[in-house]
């Protein structure tokens, strides 16, 4: 059963949120010595990453046993305004004491399918083989009920082999890399966070309407073993 967790505003809820990754961080390397982070993309998780890297939460967690990956990415390069990795790397990787070879970039500058592929053999090689199981999985919300880059009527919706795939998403005439539901649902937590009032009416929706995950794919999202919860300011949740 998911956790629904409703703060008064989207300031206390990126400080909670960063609470929230400092929690898992400290369960999972005391559990088994590392913390896998699966890092969402768009604008709602920038201020979580802005709180992290501040000084009183950098010494939170200890860096160093930190892996980084990405949940999707637009296909540009690293440095284009658009790009998930720039966001979080200006935001906050470049103030963290992560080694750089636990950042594990998707790669949006070259062929997606090349792309897509090569992040996939990256997991299978960090997994080590074993079931591919992220410690934590941060994602966000689409006004017309997406994850990750999982949109609407494409065909990384209904994938049920691949881990990462290259999807043509026809609305927004653009390729995306994403982890498919295959892969987020086999993580220890799912966490969503969603905030503002342009997103209330999408999130009662996909919380409290019909399942209908070809509508709406945040709905295919439901961890096999693992936690889901929800973290909301007030205003996304207002209709809740
Ligand atoms: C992306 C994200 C995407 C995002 C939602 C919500 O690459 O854009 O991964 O799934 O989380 O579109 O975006 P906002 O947080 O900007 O509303």
């Amino acid at each position: 059963m998911a956790i629904i967790k409703t703060y008064p505003d989207s300031k206390i809820l990126a400080v909670e949120a960063a609470s929230h990754i400092v929690e898992c961080a400290r369960e999972s390397i005391s559990n088994h010595g590392f913390f896998s982070l699966v890092l969402a993309g768009g604008s709602t998780p920038r201020a979580t990453y802005g709180v992290l890297a501040t000084v009183e939460f950098v010494q939170r967690i200890e860096w160093e046993k930190v892996h980084i990956f990405w949940g999707d990415e637009r296909c540009v390069a690293p440095n284009h305004e658009d790009s998930n990795y720039r966001m979080a790397f200006d935001i906050m990787l470049k103030h963290l004491p992560i080694p750089v070879k636990q950042i594990y970039r998707m790669k949006g500058e070259i062929e997606p399918k090349e792309a897509a592929k090569e992040y996939e053999n990256w997991l299978q090689s960090f997994f080590g083989g074993r079931a591919p199981r992220f410690d934590l999985i941060l994602l966000g919300l689409g006004d017309d009920g997406h994850t990750a880059s999982l949109f609407p009527g494409t065909r990384a919706v209904s994938e049920t082999k691949r881990l990462v795939l290259d999807n043509y998403v026809r609305k927004l005439s653009t390729w995306r890399l994403t982890m498919t539901p295959q892969l987020i649902n086999q993580a220890t937590n799912v966490s969503f966070l969603v905030s503002g009032e342009g997103k209330s009416d999408i999130l009662r929706r996909v919380l409290a309407g019909r399942y209908n995950p070809e509508e709406f794919p945040a709905q295919i999202i439901r961890p096999e073993h693992g936690q889901m919860r929800w973290l909301l300011d007030a205003e996304a949740a207002a209709l809740l």
